[in-house]
């Protein structure tokens, strides 16, 4: 019997990891823990519970303003400790966190296999997303198993000589099948009325101060050049973050702002807005996968297939700039009905059966 630790640490990955820790536990010539670092608290708490299932291993990473640092040495001498105890065959990991890349390192020094979820995701550009490409780059190198989510991940691996990688498309595609409902309703969507809904989210650390405040900036100017957008903004539980949205939107009332959505109402509220603009990574691809326009406030993605099939529009933290994006596209009805129509660039909704597949095939 294959002894498998899965590793939690973040929202993201609690919604990408959970529906695979669902579809192994149908298996049994697999044995499945999970652990929790807990960098994240109630975003994370919130998808475990949506999922109904408890954690093994439950450790609390998360402090208030703690440096990358402080987090990467706590969380690396915790999976030191829990690696020794539990002795699993394979660790799981998944993406980019601090927390995969943690467990990745820990289990290297400890001998035990990694197999890396959402292998192969790369801007080539180490200061975006940070720390994450460092993050990706670092958990490939030492990881044995790579699932990769697209082509394209396969053959970034390919360049940097990586073998052991599997094309299985994104689990996220597989959480939209336990989500999205047609029969969803929330009083958030009677706030907005008749309007369409511009889903808006922003966190990442590279963005936070100048480059949020200017992306906000025009979010707020698009909102305020027409009267039948409606914005719905569930902000970061990071300060820093929180305090750039207070600062933008203090005297603006076609938006919402609200804690961090359930996952839930979340993704059935992203399938009925007009727009998503935001600097996530999971969202693009949630939004790609149910036919949402993203305009993505970065520089880069590593989403690229979505931007090659239409989906994703890249427009930056420059203010003026994405105003004239959003508007160009509005007027472009050939751009928005590729914006428009779902794309299966992620997966089709299997990536979990093909990873378990694979896990048995290498007993
Ligand atoms: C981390 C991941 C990033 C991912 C993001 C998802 C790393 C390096 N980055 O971002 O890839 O996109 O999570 O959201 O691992 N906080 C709470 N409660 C929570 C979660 C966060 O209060 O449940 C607050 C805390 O003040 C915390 C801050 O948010 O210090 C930032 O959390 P952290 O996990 O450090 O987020 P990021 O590194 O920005
Ligand atoms: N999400 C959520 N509630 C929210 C905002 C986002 O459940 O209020 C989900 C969203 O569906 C996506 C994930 O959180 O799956 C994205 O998380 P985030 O943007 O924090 O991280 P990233 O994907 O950039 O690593």
């Amino acid at each position: 019997m294959m002894k498998i630790l899965m590793v939690i640490g973040t929202r993201p990955e609690a919604i990408k990891m959970l529906p695979l820790a669902l579809e192994i536990r149908k298996c049994r010539e697999l044995s499945l823990e999970i652990c929790h670092s807990g960098q994240h608290r109630e975003m994370a708490d919130e998808v475990f519970d949506f999922f109904k299932i408890v954690p093994e291993y439950r450790f609390d990473a998360l402090r208030e303003g703690q440096s990358l640092a402080e987090l990467t040495a706590r969380l690396l001498n915790y999976f030191d400790v829990l690696l020794a105890k539990t002795k699993p065959d394979v660790v799981l990991v998944h993406g980019d966190t601090t927390t995969a890349f943690c467990a990745t390192l820990a289990s290297f020094y400890a001998d035990i296999k990694v197999a890396h979820i959402e292998a192969g995701l790369r801007t080539h550009n180490m200061s975006e997303p940070f720390p994450e490409e460092f993050n990706r780059v670092a958990i490939d190198a030492l990881s044995k198993m790579h699932f990769a989510p697209t082509s394209l991940a396969v053959k970034n691996l390919a360049k940097e000589g990586i073998n052991g990688v599997y094309l299985v498309g994104n689990t996220v595609v597989d959480a939209l099948k336990y989500t999205v409902s047609k029969d969803y309703f929330s009083p958030i969507l009677n706030d907005a009325g008749d309007r369409k809904i511009l889903l808006v989210t922003t966190h990442r650390r590279e963005n936070i101060g100048e480059k949020m405040h200017s992306a906000l900036l025009g979010v707020r100017d698009i909102l305020a050049s027409r009267d039948d957008f409606f914005a719905i903004l569930p902000a970061h539980p990071n300060p820093n973050v929180r305090k750039v949205i207070d600062e933008v939107f203090c005297d603006i009332k076609k938006i919402k702002i609200c804690s961090p959505l359930p996952l839930y109402d979340f993704h059935n509220i992203l399938r009925r807005s007009f727009a998503v603009l935001t600097d996530s990574g999971g969202i693009q691809e949630e939004a790609c996968a149910l036919g949402v326009p993203v305009f993505l406030l970065r520089d880069v993605t590593e989403r690229y297939e979505g931007a090659e099939s239409g989906n994703i529009r890249v427009v930056g933290s420059d203010r003026e700039k994405i105003v004239s994006d959003f508007f160009d596209v509005l007027n472009d009805p050939i751009a928005l009905g590729k914006m428009q129509t779902p794309s299966k660039v992620f997966g089709e909704g299997n990536a979990c059966k093909k990873i378990v597949k694979k896990l048995l095939s290498l007993r």
